[in-house]
């Protein structure tokens, strides 16, 4: 389905872009205008690559889940051949969706309408009473789907940004961590009611962790940028170093290699001594995963891709946030708290307190990126300037902008 601009969203588009301060927050528009929230769908979730969750949730061969995203509807499956699949939610005959239900497990998905049958492959193999009917001409749709460091990723686009840096960077980072063994602890999601932009940014930068975020403040490194926390990064590298895990610091997100490949970042960071993971008092809350022999002091690796997939990962734990967009002022926010897959709930770990410190966390960001959408709502709203803390925002700002050019 081809997409295209109407001359009056072309012309709207134009003159917004004229208009838009450079080095400033966005124009009200851009985080309200419905035709402007349905263009960023078209141009940029339908195009990029996008995480839908972890392989761990559908271990066997049958297993399923649904998942939808930029208005759309997924069943992502595990095959018998092994092999993970983004099928199509949507039924060759009159177009019902064949799967109704969240996850499941089964050989066959059988649309509860008129009882369509496919295989997990996406093939048509029974359609009742339909003489004649060409069943191979009849398969459900596909889009492109990969897993890599055990993260599931999909692309609505028929050609698909070049993934090969984006799988490079995730394997040399999530997989150090033993990602791709890793199983969900617990899944959450986070229903904001703001613009998906206004969520993203909100994810590039610390500046508001201090006065927003005490309990992640106390700990992490990231809300303060000076001398001090230099020293204790690079001291958190060394460490992991010593026990052979040096993991390559990446800035090509969100613009990518500039060669059509997908975005990606990866920047590694510490706690403040005497803690060493993301937990309530700062103490380990798991097992250590992947190639960790100890926590290196407080060593933590932050790694996003494309525009709505963000990781966070620490030597015992670690986060997934999805962000969907469902509306130009809704973002559901779906977070994954993974663990070492061998790991047992009640005696390895405790799901409450590997989720305390990111629950209260992400809880916060939402009130805050609400109230922000409120403002900006505001008669009132003038774009301010963004700050030295701010710089991926601000690239995610000029990335936006061009993605979204008519
Ligand atoms: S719409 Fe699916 S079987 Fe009819
Ligand atoms: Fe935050």
């Amino acid at each position: 389905m081809a997409y295209e601009v109407t001359s009056k969203l072309r012309e709207r588009l134009k003159s917004l872009l004229a208009t838009q301060p450079e080095e400033k927050a966005l124009l009200q528009a851009f985080y309200t205008d419905p035709e402007i929230y349905q263009h960023d769908i078209e141009r940029i979730h339908l195009r990029h690559w996008l995480c839908v969750g972890h392989k761990s949730e559908i271990p066997n061969p049958g297993d399923w889940f649904r998942f939808d995203v930029a208005g759309e509807s997924l069943i992502i499956v595990h095959g018998t051949d092994g092999e993970v699949r983004a099928l199509l939610n949507v039924c060759r005959h009159r177009g019902s969706l064949v799967c109704a239900e969240q996850a499941g497990h089964s050989n066959r998905l059988t649309c509860p309408y008129h009882g369509w049958t496919y295989d997990l492959e996406g093939r048509l193999r029974a359609a009742r009473n339909m003489p004649g009917l060409d069943h191979a001409a009849h398969s459900l749709g596909t889009v492109h789907c990969r897993v890599v460091a055990g993260l599931i990723y999909v692309c609505f686009a028929e050609e698909a940004p070049d993934f090969a840096l984006a799988e490079k960077v995730l394997t040399q980072s999530l997989g150090r961590f033993g990602w791709a063994d890793a199983k969900v602890a617990h899944r959450a999601s986070y229903s904001v009611d703001a613009n998906w932009k206004l969520v993203t940014e909100n994810y590039q930068e610390c500046y508001h962790c201090r006065p927003s975020h005490p309990e992640f403040a106390r700990f992490h490194a990231t809300e303060r940028p000076d001398e001090k926390t230099v020293d204790l990064r690079e001291e958190s590298s060394r460490q992991a170093a010593a026990q052979g895990i040096e993991i390559e610091e990446y800035d090509l997100w969100p613009m990518g290699d500039g060669e059509g490949g997908e975005g990606v970042s990866c920047a590694n960071d510490a706690m403040y001594e005497g803690s060493v993971t993301g937990s309530r008092d700062g103490a380990p809350l798991a097992p250590l995963m992947g190639d960790f022999k100890d926590y290196c002091g407080g060593f933590f690796t932050y790694v996003e891709t494309g525009p709505a997939s963000f990781f966070l990962a620490y030597p015992d734990h670690g986060l997934v946030y999805l962000f969907m967009p469902r509306g130009p002022q809704r973002t559901d926010m779906e977070v994954l708290w993974l663990v070492d897959g061998k790991s047992e709930e009640g005696t390895d770990y405790s799901k409450e307190e590997v989720t305390w410190l990111w629950d209260i966390t992400s809880l916060a960001d939402k009130r805050i990126i609400e109230h922000n959408q409120q403002g900006v709502n505001s008669r009132y709203y003038v774009p301010g300037p963004y700050g030295p803390m701010e710089r991926m925002t601000r690239m995610f700002s000029a990335w936006y902008k061009e993605q979204i050019r008519p």
